[in-house]
């Protein structure tokens, strides 16, 4: 897919400008255009003689390619490119990009460019949890910007930690994919439930559960990535959202939740409802923490939330798709057939915790995919993000019959 493209690779003052050489390699092995736009201290970690031998294009550095007066235009490189990717990205041109600071040549072209941009930082760990660091990470989250997450490993400082940029491969990959990705979706709505609840006991106390939200989040960036545009209503999880499309609103509650999906469902085409909702909460929060009772048991007394797929399904007009999940332990199909038709929803994803590397917490998933029209298909053990793509595929087979 990467074939014809025009990418711009921006390459910082890191340590790992040295796998800029290989990025540009596999780019251009993929039939890509690569222009590399380097910053000073990038030069100091590899030279533009290497770079210029790998993209057979000239390096672009400073803003006046010599003294004659002749300059590089950055709002010609912007609108020339396909894609941009700054790789490694430090904590400074981060900040610069962040913030607007146009003071080199890889800034203002970041400025000027009109093109999907993905930025891969790299950077000792302490510096990547710095909250300044976080903060404009979520501003360029915010102008539409794809962060690919480095990853945990060795760092240059031979600390262990976050911080390490994502390899070359896996970069050219994510690049592969955006334009691989059909746009199957685009001009779709889709709401997406994900993660646990927390049902409040006390003000420090919650009943919640293992919900890792990693599928509901697959699944959002599988919608997004074929152009849906995703709502995400989620509860409290540790997980960052990447693609732009995605409007991400957080909730605590199953009763937050139930709001903003009722809220958000009539305007869009079809929901999700990947949450592992809480079926009850306590009856009355204290208002302060229930102090330690040394003689005996305690009771808490417990009330129904209410059914999210099952409000959604009363409310469904002609048209709207409803996907529900089945987490199951026993009687894997019989509880899910009957889920599916309660819930009226259009098919039900059942997963069984009796299989090994299904269910919470974990990166893979094992699935069966259940119609209305009584069709069962299993699918292979396979990475959440793959599963998504399996699910997002059924939704559009759905989406298409109605
Ligand atoms: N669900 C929901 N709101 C709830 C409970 C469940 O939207 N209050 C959704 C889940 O997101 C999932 C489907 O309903 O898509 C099935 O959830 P599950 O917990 O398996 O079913 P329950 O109806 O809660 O039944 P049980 O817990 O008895 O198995």
């Amino acid at each position: 897919m990467l074939a014809g493209k025009k990418i711009i690779l921006g390459i910082t003052g890191s340590i790992a400008a040295y796998k800029a050489a290989y990025l540009i390699r596999g780019f251009v092995k993929r039939g890509a255009e690569v222009q590399v736009v380097i910053t000073p201290a990038g030069k100091e970690f590899i030279t533009p003689i290497t770079l210029f031998a790998l993209s057979s294009n000239p390096v672009i550095s400073e803003f006046f390619s010599n003294r004659d007066g002749s300059w590089h235009s950055h709002v010609d490189l912007g609108l020339w490119a396909d894609a941009m990717v700054i790789a490694p990205a430090t904590a400074a041109t981060i900040g610069k990009m962040a913030n607007g600071i146009a003071d080199n040549m890889l800034v203002t072209t970041y400025l000027s460019c009109k093109a999907p941009v993905f930025v891969a930082p790299a950077m000792d760990l302490d510096m990547f949890a710095h909250p300044t660091t976080r903060q404009n990470l979520d501003k360029l989250r915010g102008f539409g910007n794809y962060i690919i997450e480095p990853a945990e490993g060795e760092l240059a400082s031979h600390l262990v930690g976050k911080g390490r940029m994502e390899e070359p491969d896996k970069i050219i990959e994510i690049l592969d994919n955006f334009f691989a990705a059909g746009q199957d979706l685009q001009k779709k709505k889709i709401v997406i439930t994900a993660g646990p609840t927390y049902e409040k006991i006390d003000p420090v106390r919650f009943i919640g559960n293992y919900s890792s939200g990693k599928m509901g989040f697959a699944l959002a960036e599988a919608c997004a990535s074929r152009g849906a545009d995703v709502t995400l209503i989620t509860g409290p999880v540790g997980l960052q959202v990447t693609n732009p499309r995605i409007h991400r609103i957080n909730v605590e509650s199953a009763e937050e939740m139930y709001g903003m999906a009722m809220q958000t469902f009539p305007g869009a085409d079809a929901a999700i409802l990947c949450a592992a909702v809480a079926d009850y909460r306590p009856a009355t929060v204290a208002e302060k923490k229930i102090k330690r009772n040394c003689n005996g048991n305690m009771t808490l007394e417990l009330t129904a939330n209410k059914d999210i797929a099952a409000s959604l399904g009363a409310i469904k007009k002609p048209g709207q798709v409803l996907v529900g999940f089945a987490l199951e332990t026993n009687d894997e199909i019989s509880n899910a057939v009957e889920k599916l038709n309660r819930k009226n929803l259009d098919f039900i994803v059942m997963n069984s915790l009796r299989e090994e590397g299904a269910g919470f917490q974990g990166d893979t998933n094992k699935i069966s995919i259940l119609t209305r029209q009584d069709d069962v298909k299993e699918y292979s053990l396979r990475l959440k993000t793959e599963v998504a793509v399996d699910i997002v595929d059924q939704l559009i087979v759905t989406l298409k019959e109605k």
